[in-house]
């Protein structure tokens, strides 16, 4: 998955003769959009489960169940913020289409448990401090919050289109892993255009914080999820290594000296 999100950057970060820019927002805008319809090839027939399998993913698919049910009402806050100090309205549209996207993936993976017998969860502790953390937050603090989060979906929703043998949820997952893609891409570029007129003490000081809550992420979710992630082929070390493979290319991709910014002074280094 890693080297897939590598991929799409890697054509256009590999042309040092070519000016490159982040996406504009009109084409997040119009991906998202049209983005809509993703679900509709799911065999909605065959979700059925073994009592294994259900022991060993229920707990843990109500957590992202619940996790990609967020309305978002302070990112969108934040991003129309944006949004009007930038003169960039499509970015503010593109945030509402993004969040309608990820409660798209909610109510897929609900329809799958509801189909599956699978209990829901109203409320979770890191659904909660996940909440809390990107809460009373400037839009590049709860974009880092979120990244953290869809880097770790990358390589848990892998785990559980493993970890059954339902047709109906390696599909969900399949799908989900495709636009959790787009997804870490969409907000890393944010990221760099957040940072580009800041220094490089000031850049490697805001990587650092986001290596930390990374760091800090990996063994909650760990031991949260350990049964589905199991499951699905990932033991603690083989989750960390493909956490972080991701991780380094978001921040790559966040790197404001990987663009050729207009109205920045090329660094000298
Ligand atoms: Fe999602
Ligand atoms: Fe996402």
């Amino acid at each position: 998955v890693a080297s897939a999100i590598a991929d799409q950057g890697a054509t256009r970060m590999s042309q040092p003769h070519e000016t490159v820019l982040p996406t504009p927002s009109a084409w997040w805008r119009d991906h998202f959009k049209d983005n809509r319809t993703h679900f509709d090839h799911v065999p909605w027939d065959k979700c059925s489960i073994t009592p294994d399998e259900a022991r060993a993913i229920a707990r843990s698919i109500a957590e992202f169940q619940l996790g990609e049910s967020s309305e978002g009402k302070h990112l969108i806050h934040e991003a129309r913020r944006h949004a009007d100090a930038a003169s960039d309205a499509d970015y503010a549209l593109a945030m509402s289409y993004f969040i309608a996207e990820e409660n798209s993936h909610a109510l897929a993976l609900g329809r799958f448990m509801d189909a599956a017998a699978l209990p829901r969860k109203r409320r979770t502790f890191s659904d909660s401090v996940f909440r809390l953390l990107r809460k009373g937050m400037g839009l590049e603090v709860s974009i880092s919050v979120l990244i953290t989060a869809e880097l770790i979906a990358q390589v848990y929703y892998q785990a559980l289109r493993d970890a059954t043998q339902s047709p109906a949820l390696r599909a969900i997952c399949e799908q989900i892993l495709t636009d959790e893609r787009m997804h870490i891409r969409f907000q890393s570029e944010r990221l760099a255009i957040l940072q580009r007129y800041r220094a490089r003490t000031g850049l490697r000081l805001g990587e650092l914080a986001r290596r930390v809550l990374m760091a800090g992420t990996l063994p909650v979710v760990w031991l949260g999820h350990r049964r589905a992630l199991r499951r699905g082929g990932f033991g603690p070390v083989a989750f960390c290594r493909a956490c972080w493979a991701c991780y380094r290319v978001s921040e790559r991709l966040a790197d404001p000296a990987g663009y050729d910014w207009p109205d920045v002074a090329p660094d000298p280094a």
